[in-house]
């Protein structure tokens, strides 16, 4: 997905905030060694506290969301303190890969991963017509809900569309045993909703008004757009459903009919 144009890419925001604070962290320390206070240049840590507070700052001013600031905060001098740890370099790079085949492009796509729990899961299923029908998971995670779905529902067709390469994996193989059960690797912005009775959304906020303008020029009559906490925004729900887990999950549904 793309980010709307008022919101600035976050990784280049991220990047601008880091570079930013390391630049005004050397003007900073450059400024005092002048005043014989060069035994603060010894202190990595102390340097590296202050380059975080400093691309927090910069990352407020570009208008970063309120949850990079720790990350910023933080990152330099994690890297001081990881550096006094005797880590062989390879462990850096698999956690890298791993986290990247976890989460993918989420910088962009704005939507991690997170996983419907069994309560919600028994809510959907009382959503789902009492005829065969076909379920469209939009970004389907480790395909564990559609796995409840599809076990207690044979006669229905489930489909989850998933772009991260190990949940997408994770979820070929929990669902192998599972003749009504596809799951797709790939993009779901490139995936068709129509004839599908019921499309499943647990997105974030991000994308739900691309979401919600998809849905109503694909999704066929009378079928139902069921999204996970997150609510379209400017378009009432045609009715919500309380969820009785411990995060007071609310789904919010919605009939997409074509404007005019
Ligand atoms: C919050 S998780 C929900 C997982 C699953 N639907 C569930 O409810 O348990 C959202 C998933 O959408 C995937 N995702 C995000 N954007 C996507 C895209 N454009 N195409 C395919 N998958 C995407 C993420 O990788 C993540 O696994």
């Amino acid at each position: 997905m793309q980010n709307s144009p008022a919101e600035p890419p976050p990784l280049r925001t991220a990047l601008l905030a880091q570079l930013g604070g390391g630049a005004a962290t050397l003007l900073f320390v450059a400024a005092l060694s002048r005043i014989s206070t060069a035994d603060f240049l010894r202190i990595p840590l102390l340097i590296a506290l202050l380059q975080g507070g400093l691309a927090a700052l910069i990352a407020l001013k570009l208008r970063s969301p309120r949850w990079w600031l720790p990350i910023h905060l933080a990152f330099m001098p994690l890297v001081v303190i990881v550096q006094g740890f005797d880590i062989a370099p390879g462990w850096f790079l698999a956690a890298f890969v791993l986290l990247l085949l976890v989460f993918w492009r989420t910088d962009r796509s704005r939507v991690p991963l997170y996983l419907t729990n069994a309560a919600t899961a028994e809510a959907l299923l009382k959503l789902l017509p009492t005829v065969p029908c076909r379920v469209l998971d939009l970004g389907c995670g480790d395909g564990g809900l559609l796995r409840r779905l599809a076990i207690v529902r044979p006669d229905c067709l489930f489909t989850g569309v998933e772009h991260a390469p190990l949940p997408w994996l994770v979820a070929r193989l929990r669902t192998l045993g599972l003749a009504n059960v596809t799951i797709r690797r790939g993009d779901f912005w490139q995936a068709p909703l129509g004839g599908h009775a019921l499309v499943y959304a647990f997105l974030s906020p991000a994308p739900m008004p691309r979401l919600w303008a998809k849905a109503v020029r694909e999704m066929s009559p009378g079928a139902l757009l069921v999204s996970n906490s997150f609510a379209v925004p400017d378009q009432p729900a045609d009715a919500t459903v309380e969820v009785a887990d411990r995060r007071n999950t609310r789904l919010f549904l919605y009939h997409p009919v074509p404007d005019g």
